[in-house]
């Protein structure tokens, strides 16, 4: 078996098998969506019913959170479209943008914090940099940067092209006025390629000259300044198209949950401390949609507010964070793929500066590895969201905790009113169901499939197949009447029991394998004879023979 996982290969797979197929295909695709086939569907659908019973029909496992009582979770289902006042109170309206330029050579749209990854992503970006470092890693012994004369000329050729010169030690300068200093200053030693490959692409030292934009990683054109992107798709309500009709489709679920939290505690016996959970769609006209499903222009996210006292706010952010963690890990995400990631100080937003935190649990990717992408974030927004629909709608969404308080005369507490606190665990689920397939994703040549999609059976799309060994002599019988017995058992655990009598038997389980089935029952000469059959286990592929009455119990066992 292989660690090698290559998302071409996944994208091929997801492709051929129904998990994902390019929205619109056939008209070309729309770049930024995707559909989900009827594997994909199902995976999806059993991935967000996971995290529905694991948050809300019974949060974290039933076990205590952090101030000791059981976790109190309500479910909530608002609207995609809202009144545009609240995307004013929440500042998406005035401020959530992405900073974008355009190529003046080719009018190519960019995000401009991602051109240095694309331009590291650019074949013609490293070739050049392989030019640069040449056979010998790039430098001589005395440590100065050395490059083959022959690629040097390939080198001078591009930058005169492009319109760049060419500068001391054949650093490409985009103006012969900004000298840049050599990437490879002393801490850049050991692992000089960021450095280099930008500095190769852009002629742009970071550190001399911010002020310069970097080259397009597409053609190598001039970018022009960065400008203000507002990322929220708009429409119109009714029949006139104006700026009093305008409407947006929500960015993200978790607007919809503060603008109800008054409803909630008035209409439902929750406490604080208590969280709202929804999932659903967000819609973002990302600037560069890119790798897979990962950024995407509609996508579904799964978000919890939970409201707690100020003082408490510490504990429940620890608690949602470790919690959190261990639920991707309970659904098959383990090992160094998956990692929690404090934020530092000055990624924080400015109302969590002086919060108990932010961290992200961060999955490597194959088109991130090394590195790592974002699954979801957990943040201590503090009372910000509450105290800005309180002022932008003038209704007071303070609470009343009759619990707290100095006692009163009679020995009660007085009660406190203060705006609760938000602990906010907000996911992906299509950057769920892509990391769950990345991870299952195992490539295995001593297998006919060559690729095995490991899913946790819980989550797998396909629960389990039962096949005739052959097409004949009662065999098809036997296991279309196993098949109805399992169906009518599991069709309510989140995925379909096969039957197929056609084809060698090798390759209908390898078709299982790419579908990621666990389990495979095989109907036999001996079944006929004894009433047992094979199962075949995905995952070592070894088979053992069990009672055929006893199938269905040994699947309860193993899906869990
Ligand atoms: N309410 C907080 C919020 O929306 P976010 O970090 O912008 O925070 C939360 O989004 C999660 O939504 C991310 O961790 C990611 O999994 C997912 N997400 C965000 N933008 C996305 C996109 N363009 N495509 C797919 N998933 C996205």
């Amino acid at each position: 078996m292989s660690d090698r996982k290559s998302m071409d290969d996944i994208m091929a797979l997801c492709k051929r098998r129904g998990f994902i197929y390019p929205a619109s295909e056939i008209y070309g695709g729309i770049n930024g969506f995707w559909d989900y086939g009827p594997l994909g569907a199902q995976l999806k659908k059993n991935l967000r019913d996971a995290w529905w019973e694991d948050v809300v029909l019974l949060p974290c496992g039933g076990n205590p959170g952090a101030t000791g009582e059981p976790v109190s979770i309500v479910p909530l289902d608002s609207c995609i479209i809202q009144n545009p006042k609240v995307w004013v109170a929440s500042g998406h309206v005035g401020g959530f943008s992405d900073p974008m330029c355009t190529c003046r050579q080719c009018k190519k749209l960019l995000r401009a914090d991602h051109v240095p990854d694309l331009l590291r992503e650019a074949a013609w970006v490293k070739s050049l940099a392989e030019a640069e470092l040449g056979a010998t890693g790039g430098r001589d012994e005395g440590g100065e940067p050395v490059a083959r004369s022959a690629e040097i000329g390939r080198l001078k050729q591009w930058a005169r092209k492009a319109g760049r010169k060419l500068a001391p030690g054949a650093w490409l300068v985009r103006n012969a006025e900004h000298q840049l200093s050599p990437p490879f200053a002393a801490a850049e030693t050991e692992y000089p390629w960021p450095a280099l490959l930008h500095t190769v692409a852009t002629g742009v030292a970071a550190c001399d000259a911010p002020h310069l934009v970097s080259a397009c990683p597409y053609c190598g054109g001039d970018l022009t300044e960065p400008r203000q992107f507002n990322l929220m798709f708009h429409s119109y309500t009714g029949a006139v198209f104006d700026e009093d009709n305008k409407v947006y489709l929500r960015p993200e679920t978790a607007q919809g949950i503060f603008t109800n939290f008054k409803n909630v505690v008035d209409t439902m016996r929750v406490r604080v401390p208590f969280g709202i959970a929804q999932t659903g769609k967000a819609f973002r006209n990302e600037v560069t949609p890119r790798n897979f499903t990962f950024r995407s222009r509609e996508f579904e996210q799964m978000e919890i507010e939970f409201f707690c006292h100020p003082e408490e706010a510490r504990q429940w952010y620890a608690f949602w964070r470790d919690s959190r963690m261990a639920w991707w890990q309970a659904i098959g995400l383990k090992g160094d793929n998956l990692r929690l990631r404090e934020h530092d100080q000055d990624e924080l937003a400015h109302y969590a500066k002086d919060g108990a935190g932010t961290s992200d649990i961060e999955y490597r990717f194959p088109f991130t590895a090394p590195g790592f992408g974002e699954l979801e974030g957990i943040a201590h927004r503090s009372d910000f969201d509450l105290r800005q629909h309180q002022q932008h709608s003038g209704v007071k969404l303070e609470y009343f905790d009759n619990e707290r308080g100095e006692p009163a005369p009679n020995g009660q507490p007085k009660g406190e009113r203060y705006l609760p606190h938000v602990i906010e665990p907000s996911a992906g689920l299509d950057r769920g169901v892509l990391a769950v397939l990345c991870e299952a994703f195992t490539v295995d040549p001593a297998r006919p499939s060559g690729v095995i999609m490991r899913f946790h059976p819980r989550l797998a799309p396909i629960k389990a197949a039962v096949f005739p060994l052959v097409n004949k002599d009662g065999m098809p019988e036997v296991a279309n009447t196993l098949a109805a017995t399992l169906t009518k058992r599991f069709a309510r655990r989140g995925g379909s029991i096969e039957t197929d009598p056609k084809q060698s038997i090798g390759k209908r389980y390898a078709r299982m394998d790419e579908a990621g089935c666990p389990y495979c029952f095989t109907v036999d000469g001996d079944t006929l004879k004894d009433q047992t059959v094979t199962v075949r286990d995905r995952d070592t592929g070894g088979q053992e023979r069990i009672a055929i009455e006893q199938v269905a119990t040994f699947l309860d066992d193993k899906l869990g």
